[in-house]
C-alpha cells in the first residue's frame, strides 16, 4: 500500500484526485487496527537513537519526537490523515493550512506534476474546512494523555478575503482556537497562493504576531518563503525569535519558474527543483539562529543523504511532501533507516550529534 508501484498507478489520475484518494483510502486503512498494525510493523523504523525531546524549557515539558521526519503542511488540509502519517512512520505531522473561515481555494486544475523534475506546482489557495471544523477534529486534550502517537502541528493562514491590516488579529484568533489542541503552531505568511500573504513578511507584522505568542505555552514557528533575500530572511527570523518564536520552518514553495522546463504561470514549486533554493535560505538562517530556536527544514528532501545533510546544517526536524507523492510511503522508512545507519557508522550517541555538526 502506498508503495512506489501504487504511487506510479496513482499518477494515471489527476494530481489532486490522486491526492484526495490517497488521503481518504489510506486514512481509513490507517484507522483500521489490524491492518494498520501490520503496515506499521513494515514501515516504522524503531530506533531510540532517532528520537529527540524538543521545545522544553523551565516551564514546559519537552515534546517527544520518535524520529525527525515529518509530513509537511498542505498534505492533510482536512485533518483526515493523522493516523495515516503515524502508520507510515513519520515522526510528526503538520495539518492545515487552516484559516478562520472555510475556503474552497482556487478553481481546478490547481496542482500539476513535473515528473521528470520530481517536482509539483500547486495553486491550491489554502482550500480548507476552516477553524471550527479543525477544532472538532482535534479535541482539547483534557487529561494530558497523548491522543496520537506522534506530535501534531497546525499550519495557520490568513483568509483570502481578510485585509492585511486585520491579519494580526486573525492569526491571534487562530492561535487562541488551536493552541490547546496541538503540539505546535506555524504562522504561515509564505504561501504564494493567497494574494498579499507574503507581504506579511515584514518586520513589524512578524513582531506584532509573535509578541502575541507568549500567552500560549504551545510553541509557535515562523514558516518563511525561499523567495526573499538572505538579509531579509535573517532579520525576519531573528525578529520572530526575539519576540517569542520557538522555531523556524525554511522553506515554503517557490515562485521562481525558471527552475522548471515547462512551468505553469501560477502557484508554488515544491520538490527537487526547490531543493537548492531552500537549502541556501536555510543555511543563512542556521548560521544565525542554530541553538537559539528549533530549525525545521522543508524543500525537496527525498533521500537519507538529503536529510542527513540538512541535519548536519542545523535542522533538528525535516518535513517532506513531494517525495511522498513520487516515491510512496516507503520513502519515510528509507530516510529514517539511512539516518539510523549513519548514527551507528559514525558512532554518534544519537541523532543530536549529527544536528549542526557541520556548523563548526
Ligand atoms: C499541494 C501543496 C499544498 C501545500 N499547502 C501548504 C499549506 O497549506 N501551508 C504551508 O505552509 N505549506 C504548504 N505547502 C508547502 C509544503 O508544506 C512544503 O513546505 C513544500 O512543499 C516543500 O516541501 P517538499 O519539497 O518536500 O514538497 C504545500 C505544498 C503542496 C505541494
Amino acid at each position: 500500500m502506498l508503495g512506489k508501484t501504487t504511487a506510479r498507478m496513482l499518477h494515471a489520475l489527476s494530481p489532486e484526485t490522486a491526492h484526495d484518494l490517497t488521503v481518504e483510502v489510506f486514512g481509513r486503512i490507517a484507522r483500521t487496527p489490524l491492518i494498520s498494525s501490520s503496515i506499521r510493523r513494515d514501515l516504522l523504523v524503531k530506533d531510540p537513537k532517532l528520537s529527540q525531546e524538543l521545545f522544553g524549557d523551565a516551564l514546559k515539558k519537552p515534546i517527544h519526537f520518535r524520529n525527525s521526519i515529518g509530513l509537511a503542511a498542505g498534505y492533510d488540509k482536512r485533518i483526515k490523515f493523522i493516523a495515516g502519517a503515524d502508520v507510515i512512520g513519520f515522526g510528526f505531522t503538520e495539518v492545515g493550512g487552516i484559516t478562520l473561515l472555510p475556503q474552497n481555494g482556487n478553481p481546478k486544475p490547481r496542482l500539476w506534476r513535473h515528473a521528470e523534475e520530481r517536482s509539483l506546482q500547486n495553486f491550491m489557495g489554502l482550500n480548507n474546512p476552516g477553524i471550527a471544523q479543525a477544532m472538532s477534529k482535534l479535541p482539547i486534550n483534557q487529561t494530558g494523555a497523548r491522543r496520537h502517537s506522534i506530535p501534531i502541528g497546525v499550519n495557520l493562514g490568513k483568509g483570502k478575503n481578510t485585509p492585511n491590516e486585520e491579519a494580526v488579529s486573525e492569526y491571534h484568533a487562530l492561535m487562541r482556537g488551536m493552541h490547546s489542541r496541538v503540539d505546535y503552531m506555524t504562522i504561515n505568511v509564505s504561501s504564494p497562493n493567497t494574494k498579499g500573504l507574503r507581504d506579511l513578511q515584514s518586520e513589524r507584522t512578524i513582531q506584532e504576531i509573535f509578541s502575541l505568542t507568549n500567552s500560549f505555552t504551545t510553541p509557535v514557528m515562523l514558516k518563511i518563503s525561499p523567495d526573499i533575500d538572505a538579509s531579509k530572511a535573517i532579520y525576519l527570523c531573528k525578529a520572530a525569535v526575539d519576540c517569542g518564536a520557538k522555531g523556524i520552518i525554511a522553506t515554503n514553495t517557490t515562485t521562481d519558474y525558471s527552475l522548471l522546463r515547462n512551468p505553469k504561470s501560477v502557484g508554488g514549486i515544491s520538490g527537487a527543483a526547490l531543493r537548492e533554493k531552500s537549502t541556501k535560505v536555510f543555511a543563512v538562517i542556521a548560521k544565525e539562529l542554530f541553538g537559539k530556536c528549533v530549525l525545521i527544514y522543508s524543500g525537496g528532501v527525498s533521500s537519507s543523504a538529503d536529510a542527513i545533510e540538512r541535519h548536519r546544517m542545523g535542522a533538528s526536524l525535516i518535513q517532506i511532501f513531494t517525495a511522498l507523492v513520487y516515491e510512496g510511503a516507503e520513502v519515510v522508512k528509507k530516510i529514517n533507516r539511512g539516518i539510523s545507519d549513519t548514527i551507528r557508522r559514525e558512532h554518534c550517541k544519537d541523532i543530536t550529534e549529527l544536528i549542526g555538526s557541520r556548523l563548526g
